[in-house]
């Protein structure tokens, strides 16, 4: 239960990003960037071909080229105990990808050498002199082509809610196929990491992660050495998005290779290596039958949808779950499955399964809003959920309702002209169009220290890392709340694995879990300060004043911190809408977004200023989902064609409009005592639908196919150009 509402600290309302400065100025240190005396630098060799084995690798002139310290491959490479085989099995288990485990290619690119010199340059020579013979088989990369092949996705491909099928007996229903390709989540910061052996069972890395304690456990599991004998640091990270969430095959060659060579060794990938060696979402097919009464009212829902995996882990992420819990539907199946390809596994990516998910539901709604002639955010009042329809669960708090209004009201939805292709100013087809979605609201545990020091600043210490929404920004402020003391005197340790623990910065859940320990941790520490003084204490001790009359140089308070039996009773959630204006070029079909209002209602907004950026980024992002982005294999080869930023494209400045950001901002009275739910997710989640709404309500056009690129909306005829 919420024990105490944080006082709205005015002071903090502007507070900016606390390493801001540091980041532009290049204070900041990314795992690239740690100089470490002795250092060698590995360089990774890509299979050029994508299905079959390795026959023989030539290593003699890059083990003669100037500076090499070692080429290794499955060939040479000493045991990795962590990959071995049970007893009674031929293959180790399916899961993350096994380095040099044996002469086996299950993807283009996949790393099969790493070549390590004493310059970065002469690693990089060295390696393209590795000549890699290859036994070639005939390879599957492309999704919609291997259906027949896929499976029931191991944590459960069918679920039913009420009749199956319900949607075909409604008087008004429509069924359409949604296709989202491959994206990748192009952080800024490439993924590096530099590995340095201490002793033969201790090891330090300085690596781009979101967790630092999965990450020490992930390696820990891999070279069975203890976790607490490796040191993980990552304090700074430059975007991850979810595509450091695991500990990755250059990781592990980069500490196979400061084995090898007794020296600390750093290996960053290229762009390139990006695009192919550390994750992506996975190209998605699905299809949505769905049918109401001509009152709107939902009868019923069949989601189906396949993914893509590799053929050496299960990933799945769940993708048709959205469509049980977003609408009050009785009526609700869905059907689940991955098929496995010759390709490197997708991974967890911003919003995974939901953004997919709502893609294809909320392009649904809006093609049944039409059909039913009900306005698209009367549908989604009408359908409204009160309680979870999935577990039956109250909610700990839902203002979706609310959500709608700001943002209808603030782009001024209710002007708009609802019949498609009928606004034409200045040669642009203008339309308007919304989506949204959710994404479960979740609290781990976690534990802080915070440390009164005796200049009055306040130092917090967790083992959580910050990949740019501006965490350090969040904890000074909850402990400036509960403290009463500036946000300033805070100081905020982390990514550094022997710090207090603190899960993986994933699943938007850092402020609930983190912070949840910060604000206990504050409050134990703010007690002691009260029984020193006695009395029942101060609201505010002078906590200066009380460490010199204790004769303390510090007072400390170390804190776990986990959610009660209210994370049960409720169904928790954050929501959001995204209302868009496009504007649709009819001769070229380029598509302008002219404005975007994001409403998230994701609890008490903590740190005001970061939250804005989130919720900026996250659209972004599905501006970047909706328009551009989309890995291209050439199916002949298995090969990934488009790896750079020259062919596969983000947003740029010139591409993103006006986008407001605006919250609900009212406190979730169940989920911590801050109030504060997760919103990295749900700004993304539901974007993509709302520029795909949007550009139908313009032209007339509805693309289901992600994304929406010229070609795919070029009406030559209509303009006469044909
Ligand atoms: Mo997120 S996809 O949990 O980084």
């Amino acid at each position: 239960m919420r024990n105490k509402t944080i006082s709205k600290a005015a002071s903090n309302e502007g507070l900016s990003r606390v390493d801001g400065r540091l980041k532009v100025t290049g204070g900041a240190k990314y795992s690239a960037e740690f100089k470490v005396p002795g250092l060698a630098y590995g360089v990774l060799v890509g299979s050029t071909i994508t299905k079959g084995s390795i026959k023989s690798i030539d290593v003699k002139a890059a083990r003669n080229a100037p500076g090499v310290l070692a080429v290794i491959s499955h060939f040479n490479c000493p045991k990795i105990p962590g990959y071995q085989v049970e007893p009674g099995k031929t293959e180790p288990a399916k899961g993350t990808y096994k380095l040099f485990y044996n002469n086996k290619i299950l993807f283009n690119g996949q790393p099969v050498v790493v070549v390590i010199a004493d310059i970065f340059e002469r690693a990089l020579f060295a390696a393209s002199l590795v000549k890699v013979q290859y036994n070639t088989d005939k390879h599957r990369t492309k999704l919609l082509d291997n259906f027949a092949s896929a499976f029931a996705s191991p944590d459960g491909a069918e679920t039913k809610r009420g009749v199956v099928d319900a949607w075909k007996t409604a008087p008004v229903k429509l069924e359409h196929e949604y296709v989202i390709p491959s994206e990748v989540h192009s952080p800024m910061e490439m993924h590096a990491i530099t590995a340095r052996w201490d002793a033969e069972d201790k090891l330090t890395v300085w690596t781009k992660t979101q967790g630092v304690k999965d990450t020490q456990n992930g390696i820990a599991t891999i070279f069975r050495i203890p976790a607490d004998h490796i040191q993980v640091n990552s304090k700074f990270v430059g975007g991850a998005f979810g595509g450091a969430l695991q500990v990755w095959p250059h990781e592990v060659a980069a500490i196979i290779a400061a084995k090898v060579v007794k020296r600390p060794v750093k290996l960053m990938l290229g762009r390139a290596d990006m695009f192919t060696s550390v994750g992506y979402r996975p190209h998605t097919w699905q299809k949505i039958g769905i049918g109401a009464a001509a009152d709107g009212k939902l009868v019923g829902i069949t989601h189906e949808a396949i993914g893509q995996t590799s053929t050496y882990e299960d990933f799945n992420e769940g993708t048709p779950g959205i469509s049980r819990s977003l609408y009050a539907c009785p009526n609700v199946n869905t059907n689940y499955k991955i098929a496995a390809l010759d390709i490197g596994s997708p991974t967890w990516m911003r919003g995974p399964g939901e953004a997919t998910g709502t893609f294809a539901l909320e392009s649904a709604l809006d093609e049944l809003s039409y059909a039913l002639n009900i306005d698209p955010v009367e549908l989604r009042v009408k359908n409204y959920a009160e309680t979870d329809p999935g577990s039956g669960k109250p909610f700990s708090s839902k203002y979706l309702k609310e959500a709608y209004k700001m943002g209808a009201d603030h782009i001024g939805w209710n002007d708009r002209n609802s019949k498609p292709g009928s606004v034409l100013k200045d040669g642009w087809l203008v339309g308007y169009g919304m989506g949204g979605g959710s994404f479960g609201a979740y609290r781990d545990q976690a534990t802080a220290r915070v440390v009164m020091t005796a200049d009055g600043t306040l130092l917090i210490q967790s083992s959580v890392s910050d990949i740019g929404p501006g965490t350090g920004t969040a904890m000074a402020i909850i402990a400036s709340e509960v403290m009463g003391m500036p946000a300033e005197k805070v100081q905020f340790e982390m990514g550094d694995s022997s710090l207090p623990y603190a899960p993986q910065q994933g699943g938007s859940a850092t402020v609930a879990t983190v912070g949840s320990a910060v604000y206990a941790a504050c409050t134990d520490l703010k007690e002691k300060f009260q029984k020193l003084i006695g009395n029942g204490g101060a609201d505010k001790p002078d906590y200066i004043k009380i460490l010199k009359q204790h004769n303390l140089q510090t007072l400390e308070a170390t804190t776990l911190s986990k959610g009660g039996p209210d994370m049960e009773k409720y169904a928790m959630y954050s929501w959001s809408v995204h209302f868009v204006k496009v504007n649709v070029h009819p001769a070229t079909g380029v598509v302008k977004i002219e404005r975007a209002v994001c409403v998230a209602d994701c609890g008490h907004i903590v740190s005001p200023k970061t939250a804005r950026s989130q919720v900026v980024g996250g659209a972004i992002g599905g501006i970047g989902m909706a328009l551009m982005e989309e890995v291209v294999i050439d199916h002949r080869y298995g090969r990934l064609v488009n790896n750079s930023f020259a062919d596969y494209h983000v947003p740029v400045n010139a591409d993103i409009p006006q986008i407001e950001a605006l919250f609900v901002n009212k406190p979730d009275p169940y989920i911590n005592p801050m109030g504060a739910k997760g919103m990295a997710e749900i700004a993304l989640i539901g974007m993509a639908a709302a520029v795909a709404n949007a550009v139908y309500n313009a032209s007339g056009k509805r693309v289901r196919e992600l994304p929406i690129t010229p070609d795919k909306l070029v009406m030559l005829d209509e303009v006469g150009l044909s």
